[in-house]
Order: structure tokens, then C-alpha cells, then sequence
């Protein structure tokens, strides 16, 4: 008999288990909390929200930069409360995420509006809200702007998003930068622009953004960006261009697997943003999504049956890829435990949920004890590009989300943030149409 998984903390931040061996986030035992609002269910740890932020604002001390929180990592309003309660800010792509982000009570002055194709009513509704900046990614998309923005009596602050071409080391599913990236605007074509958009009085250019990519552990990548995005800030300010900030984009990785480790230490990314843009002297700002959230969530999942088919034994669960598809959507890792820990020898199993396609499956001979039809299991880093990719394929709900409020400390109260959206619901909505 040997251990499958460790007593005591296991290598993902606040997830562990307790005394009598029961999986706990931040210190509260997950089975009680799919007992009470239902399987399966997100929740996702304050706690460890805070601690993350915390990291960032001391790694990026010397910069000080404004933290846009990328909402599309987890777009749940008050997961954005939790987020902003820290004097964050928010990277929003459609008029959806900045509505949201207003909801959740950001502050107009801290938003930052992405998005390769926004459409004149989303420009409208950023220009209305009083946001900092648009980062615009197209000729076509600053003259549309610069039409919304004289409709409305109003000069729209925009950031050129610069595409350096610069390959981000990560899944290629998940690359921005490099040629070929439908994202931001070709490095050489920057200038010859910025000339340009003097023939639009109703845009002023504030400020260049970046984003290379996502899940980065190589700071590689980064150091050559930002030495791109100062060389080109130079260049500007030769030819007469002062810029006001430089964006810098977000894509900081996070373990996802025990051989990840504690995953690439913002400590790091903030030495290359100090080393190639603190001789600027402009006011930066950093678009993290899944650092904050990503380790602070999970989610649990039942075994519904288990079958034996040729050589696999099969744990087929009541979540499937419609809940968590970042498995069948990028071949991605999530590391899975069993809500009880056993003692029991781990053994092969395949991991796969209840939708009719044969992508539907979360591992392939994942090594857990044997689990039984009702045991549960929690699929790890689940905080991020989890519930915001979730829907209802297969006439399913969609999940319920739970933030555990609170200091992790003890006065941890379950908050239900989001209840599952039913096929019910689905239902309404549809015969509600004449
Ligand atoms: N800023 C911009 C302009 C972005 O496009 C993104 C992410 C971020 C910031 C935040 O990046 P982060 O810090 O979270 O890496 N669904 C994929 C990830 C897509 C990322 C899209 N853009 C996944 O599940 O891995």
C-alpha cells in the first residue's frame, strides 16, 4: 500500500488535506460544500485571491504599476469585487466584461479595454464609462473609434497594442505575439501610424500595450518584449512622441502539475519590467488574469460509474467538457484528487465526462487510487478560463460557483456566487420568445 497523495499540503498553494484526510481549499473541506450547493461546482479560495495579489504588489514594488485584473481569467462579478477590493483594476474585451467589471466595482480610470474587434457599440459604452485607455489593434479600429468618439463630443485615449513578434514559448493554442497572430499591429508599422493618426482629431495616442501570450515560464520572452516595447518608446520620443504609460500585458504561468513547482516567481517578471522600462520613467501597467485566479479555484466532480472497456478502466463523472474544457480545447494538464484520501495503490483510470464526443475525456491513465461510483474528485487550478468557457452543450447547466470569503484563518464563510444555470433556465428563455 502506499500514499497516492501526501497528508498534509500537496503542491498547489491553498489546497490540502486535513487530519482525517479530507481535500480542503484554504482550509475548508470541499465535500461538504458539494453536498450543500450541488456537484459540480466551482469554488474558488479569497484567500488565496489576495495572497496572489499580494505577491504581484510586492514583486512589482520599484514599478508600481496598475494591476489590471484580465477579467476573462474569471469574469464572476464578485470574484471581480474580491479582486478590486485590493485597488485593482481590469482588462476587459467586450462591453460584457467592462459592464461587469463596473458591476463588480472597479473604477472606471482603472480599465483597460482590449479586444481585436470591438464594435462601435462596445467603443461607445467604454467611451461613456470614462475608461483609461482602448488598446487598439487595426487602422480600421481607430478610425471607427475616432467616429464613435466625435459622435459623442469626446477624445478617446487609446494605447497602440504592438505585435513584436516574439515567440511566447508557451502552448501555441495560447501565443499572441508572433507574425501570424491575428493580435495587435506590426512593430515597424508603429510609427508611420502614430504619424497617422494625426489626421484623427478625436483619438489621442497615450500609451503602447503588449501581450505575448499565456501560461509563460520563461522570462526569456518577456525580457525581449519589453526591451521591443522600450525601443520603440524611444524611437517615438525622438520624433517628437511623448508617451503617458506603457502596458505590458499579462501571460504569467502557474503550476498546473506537482513538476511544476511553485511555477515562474513574479520576482522575476517584475526584474525584467524594471530592467527595460524603469529607465523610461512612464507610469506601467501589468494584465494578470490566471496568476490571481488560477490556483485559487477547483472544481468537484462525482463518480457517476466506473467500467472496465478492453484495457482501461474508465471513471466516467458528472462533469464533462462543457464544465472544465481546457483538457479537450488545448490538451491541457489539471491535476486531480480524490475528495478522501486513501491509502489505497493508484492505479491507471481515464478521466472522462458524459458528453457525446470523444474529446470529452479530462486524463488518459492518470494514477489515483480506485474510485468508486459516488467518490468525488477535484480537478486543481480551475480558477482560471474554467467557468468562463463553460456552456451548455448536451442540454447541461451550467456549474454553480462558491468564493470562500474570509482569511483562510478560520471565519471562512461559503458564498454562493453564482447558482447553476439549468436547462431549466435554457428553456425559459427560449419559449419566453413569441
Ligand atoms: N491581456 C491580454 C490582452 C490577453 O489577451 C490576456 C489573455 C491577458 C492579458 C491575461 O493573460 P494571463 O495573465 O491570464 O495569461 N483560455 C486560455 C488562455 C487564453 C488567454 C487569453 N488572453 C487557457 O485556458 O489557457
Amino acid at each position: 500500500m502506499s500514499e497516492t497523495a501526501p497528508r498534509g499540503p500537496v503542491p498547489f498553494g491553498p489546497v490540502s488535506y486535513d487530519d482525517s484526510g479530507a481535500l480542503c481549499l484554504s482550509g475548508t473541506p470541499l465535500a461538504p460544500l458539494a453536498a450543500r450547493f450541488g456537484s459540480p461546482l466551482y469554488v474558488y479560495s479569497g484567500a488565496h485571491i489576495s495572497s496572489q495579489i499580494q505577491r504581484l504588489q510586492n514583486a512589482f514594488s520599484a514599478l508600481n504599476p496598475l494591476i489590471c485584473y484580465a477579467v476573462k481569467a474569471n469574469m464572476n462579478t464578485h470574484v471581480i469585487r474580491h479582486v478590486a477590493s485590493h485597488g485593482v483594476g481590469a482588462d476587459v474585451v467586450s462591453a460584457g466584461e467592462l459592464r461587469r467589471a463596473l458591476a463588480g466595482g472597479v473604477a472606471p480610470e482603472k480599465i483597460v479595454f482590449a479586444g481585436v474587434a470591438k464594435q462601435p457599440a462596445e467603443l461607445e459604452a467604454g467611451l461613456a464609462a470614462g475608461i483609461l485607455q482602448f488598446n487598439v489593434e487595426s487602422w480600421a479600429e481607430l478610425e471607427a473609434l475616432n467616429a464613435v468618439a466625435a459622435r459623442m463630443g469626446k477624445v478617446a485615449p487609446v494605447a497602440l497594442r504592438v505585435n513584436p513578434d516574439i515567440d511566447a514559448q508557451t502552448l501555441a493554442k495560447i501565443t499572441t505575439g508572433s507574425r501570424g497572430n491575428k493580435f495587435g499591429l506590426p512593430f515597424d508599422d508603429i510609427p508611420a501610424l502614430v504619424q497617422q493618426m494625426q489626421t484623427l482629431p478625436h483619438v489621442r495616442l497615450e500609451a503602447l500595450a503588449m501581450h505575448i501570450g499565456s501560461q509563460l515560464f520563461k522570462m526569456q520572452p518577456f525580457n525581449d518584449a519589453y526591451r521591443r516595447l522600450a525601443d520603440l518608446t524611444r524611437h517615438l520620443s525622438s520624433t517628437g512622441t511623448e508617451l503617458q504609460r506603457l502596458d505590458m500585458g499579462g501571460g504569467l504561468g502557474i503550476p498546473y502539475a506537482p513538476e511544476d513547482g511553485d511555477g515562474p516567481d513574479p520576482v522575476d517578471l517584475a526584474a525584467a519590467a524594471v530592467e527595460h522600462l524603469a529607465p523610461l520613467g512612464l507610469p506601467t501597467i501589468v494584465e494578470p488574469g490566471r496568476f490571481v485566479v488560477g490556483n485559487a479555484g477547483v472544481m468537484i466532480a462525482d463518480v457517476v460509474y466506473t467500467k472496465e472497456s478492453y484495457d482501461h478502466r474508465f471513471l466516467l463523472l458528472n462533469a464533462g467538457m462543457n464544465d472544465l474544457m481546457r483538457p479537450a480545447l488545448y490538451d491541457a494538464y489539471h491535476h486531480i484528487l480524490p475528495l478522501q484520501h486513501s491509502n489505497t495503490a493508484p492505479v491507471p483510470q481515464e478521466l472522462a465526462g458524459p458528453i457525446c464526443e470523444s474529446t470529452d475525456v479530462f486524463a488518459k491513465q492518470r494514477l489515483l487510487p480506485p474510485l468508486a461510483e459516488g467518490e468525488q474528485v477535484a480537478f486543481l487550478t480551475a480558477g482560471a478560463y474554467c467557468a468562463v468557457l463553460a456552456n451548455h452543450y448536451n442540454g447541461r447547466a451550467l456549474p454553480a460557483e462558491v468564493l470562500l470569503t474570509g482569511d483562510g484563518e478560520g471565519g471562512t464563510e461559503a458564498k454562493l456566487i453564482r447558482p447553476a444555470v439549468s436547462d431549466a433556465d435554457m428553456i425559459a428563455l427560449e419559449q419566453a420568445q413569441p
